[in-house]
């Protein structure tokens, strides 16, 4: 039976307001008990398999759960008329969840509920790829396994593979069925085979939950487009340009090519359609709790496939007010609050990730076990190209001191490329206390990206250049950005051998740093930009293709090759080297969880930091400039860190009465001996 007694959260600590919302919780789920009992009661007739041990579970996390996930949704909708209906509406979903959640991923659920930092391991390595572009479809990307562990890949993220509208279709983001696979990637039944097989080869999978939009093509918008009412409350629709006039005058524009504007007319309606990103991407409305209730539900189904982490797209644009950017509100925090407290009650096991490319500060207000226990980290991803680009790591060393360490059983997820553009979204402020105009360094970093300033080894190119504010975004591979193209084009050897070391570097620190790292696969290639994409009418008017390459899988015959072409032998090299760093990250221990504390270096362009789990104790060295730059060793002996360190990487030693000497874009991995 679900019991509705929930008196032992009326502690003394609560003031009246709290006291009055938790007797409002209790009274709530005392009326509605009864009717989630009659379901379960409903699904066992039905024939589900649901013990009362397994309903005892569920019932244990409601009480866990209950009060937060009321409040938050009485926050968000307690003042709609229909509340108590997409109230119980929203746990019978929940239940549903549960009572159809495959046995497998049950103990799962036990497993990890119990041990709250599960994904803070060194072990965990992971890497992103576009199905089609990687290994045509699923079938054939299961029989992949085999290579990603050979990397030394624990940790899957699969572009969205859901089916999707015709022609652009945003990179798989414009999802217009969340239950099916498109056709050409496979099945349902293929998704699902697949996740059993990563599960027994120790690898995780991440999907998107891509749920601030829906394809133009999803049911839901076909209907609101037929003219059902029901449906068209499922989106921001305006008769006329009034409001979105009115909002226009505090929003940004995200993809400013594309259209002027956040909003798309449209002609079979005659009305305006709010479209944060793409024309054909519809926001969805989530002021209306049945949008709500009808996204949990399709969570639920992707959660069911076998997914670990989900990646929750474009957190920040989930929620409009008038007057505000409509970026990062309060009630977007609530709503993905909400969400994860039904997966704290129906799929435990389940993590989500925040995809917030946002200011800083922004960022970090998604993290917590509450919220998203992991997000993207993109101000380290930025400053990491910028230290790249100015040979100085002031600016990173001083967002790293102030931004890195985050809430107990949460973790950055730290990248160098991504499927999408790079933003230079690092703090004003953080830039103004060393005497940056963050105006000006943000103009010098797109020119240098797209190898406009003078003595740039970056080939990237622009993504969403707005004439209007002269502001630009960067896309382009990390082995072009870093200088391997420009090398290759210049036949220049030394070109090449810098190239390669700074593409190593930057990997070594998102390995090293403190978070879970995660590879844009083709990365350990070094592939360059891909400028075919031109060629495809539905992807030419997207610049961030140029960094989505297909995988070559001839690449693979390289690495036995000792002899081989010169490109060969790059390539071999890049990926034995890569793979060398996943292997001694995920033997050290001290690599684990987040903890890290900066070294002073007293040389602008020598970053240093100390990983301490326990025991274990391990310190970076980096060198970002491309002359050799040395570091006093006392500063090591007088912090107490030791007097003899060994590199794990080479093996060599050093010892702290001499300087110790980092060569052009060296790193070094110190153990104390
Ligand atoms: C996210 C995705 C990006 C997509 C956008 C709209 O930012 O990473 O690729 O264009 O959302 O879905
Ligand atoms: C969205 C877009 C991404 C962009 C970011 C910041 O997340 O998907 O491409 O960089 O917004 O504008």
């Amino acid at each position: 039976m679900i019991r509705s007694n929930l008196s032992s959260l009326r502690n003394g600590s609560l003031n009246a307001e709290q006291r009055e919302r938790v007797y409002q919780a209790e009274l709530s789920l005392k009326r509605l008990a009864p009717r989630l009992q009659a379901h379960f009661e409903m699904r066992v007739a039905e024939g589900y398999d649901v013990s009362d041990e397994v309903q005892h579970e569920f019932e244990v996390r409601l009480e866990e759960h209950w009060v937060d996930l009321f409040s938050l949704l009485f926050d968000l909708y307690g003042t709609r008329y229909d509340f108590f209906y997409h109230l119980e509406q929203i746990m019978v979903t929940a239940i549903d969840a549960w009572v159809k959640r495959p046995p497998g991923l049950r103990s799962l659920d036990h497993r990890r509920a119990n041990d709250p930092d599960w994904f803070a391991s060194e072990k965990i390595v992971g890497g992103a790829l576009y199905v089609d572009l990687f290994s045509d479809n699923l079938g054939k990307l299961s029989d992949s396994i085999g290579y990603f562990k050979e990397l030394g890949l624990t940790y899957l993220h699969l572009m969205p593979l859901f089916a999707v509208r015709p022609g652009d279709n945003d990179g798989g983001y414009a999802i217009s069925n969340y239950r099916s696979i498109d056709p050409r990637l496979g099945t349902i039944e293929d998704l699902r085979n697949l996740s059993e097989k990563l599960r027994e080869a120790g690898i995780l999978l991440v999907l998107d939950f891509v749920f601030n939009h829906t394809s133009d093509d999803h049911d839901w918008a076909k209907l609101a487009q037929s003219g059902d009412m029901e449906y068209q409350k499922f989106y921001y629709i305006f008769p006329d340009r009034e409001k979105p006039d009115q909002y226009e005058q505090t929003l940004r524009e995200i993809f400013p090519t594309v259209r002027r504007g956040n909003f798309t007319w449209h002609d079979g309606m005659q009305q305006w359609v709010w479209t944060t990103f793409n024309n054909f991407q519809w926001d969805l409305n989530y002021t209306n709790p049945a949008v709500f209730r009808a996204m949990a539900e399709e969570m639920f189904f992707i959660a069911s496939t076998g997914v670990d982490i989900l990646r929750l797209d474009a957190v920040a644009f989930i929620w409009k007010q008038m007057g505000t950017s409509c970026e990062n509100l309060p009630e977007a925090h609530k709503l993905i609050q909400a969400f994860n407290r039904l997966t704290r009650i129906a799929t435990p096991s389940l993590l989500f990730k925040s995809e917030a490319i946002v200011h800083p500060d922004d960022v970090v207000k998604y993290i917590s076990p509450r919220e998203c226990q992991i997000s993207y980290n993109p101000t380290l991803m930025a400053l990491l190209w910028e230290s790249l680009a100015t040979r100085n790591v002031r600016l990173l060393t001083r967002s790293l001191s102030h931004r890195h360490k985050l809430p107990p059983h949460t973790a950055w997820v730290n990248y160098l490329r991504c499927h999408d553009d790079i933003g230079w979204t690092f703090d004003d402020a953080d830039a103004a206390a060393l005497g940056i105009n963050a105006y000006d360094h943000r103009q010098f970093l797109n020119r240098f990206y797209t190898g406009q300033f003078e003595g740039s080894f970056a080939r990237g190119v622009p993504f969403q250049e707005n004439l209007a504010t002269g502001d630009m975004r960067i896309a382009g591979t990390l082995a072009s950005l870093a200088g391997l193209e420009l090398a290759i084009e210049e036949g220049s050897e030394e070109g090449k051998e810098l190239a390669i070391r700074r593409m190593l570097l930057l990997e070594a620190i998102t390995l090293s740093i403190g978070g879970i790292p995660l590879l844009y696969l083709g990365e350990e290639w070094g592939m360059l930009n891909d400028y075919d994409f031109v060629k495809d009418p539905a992807k030419a008017g997207d610049t961030r293709w140029i960094h989505r390459p297909k995988m070559k899988w001839e690449f693979l015959q390289e690495l036995d090759d000792t002899i081989g072409p010169e490109g060969g032998s790059i390539r071999r090299r890049i990926f034995r080297s890569l793979q060398k760093l996943i292997a001694v990250r995920k033997n050290m221990h001290a690599f684990a969880g987040q903890q890290m504390e900066l070294v002073n270096t007293g040389n602008p362009h020598l970053l240093s930091f100390i990983r301490i789990v326990d025991s274990h104790r391990l310190i970076v060295m980096a060198n970002f400039d491309d002359s050799p730059q040395s570091f006093d060793g006392n500063r090591l002996r007088t912090v107490g860190l030791g007097r003899f360190f060994k590199d794990a990487l080479t093996d060599k030693q050093y010892g702290t009465s001499e300087p110790i000497e980092l060569g052009a874009y060296q790193f070094l991995w110190l153990q104390r001996i």
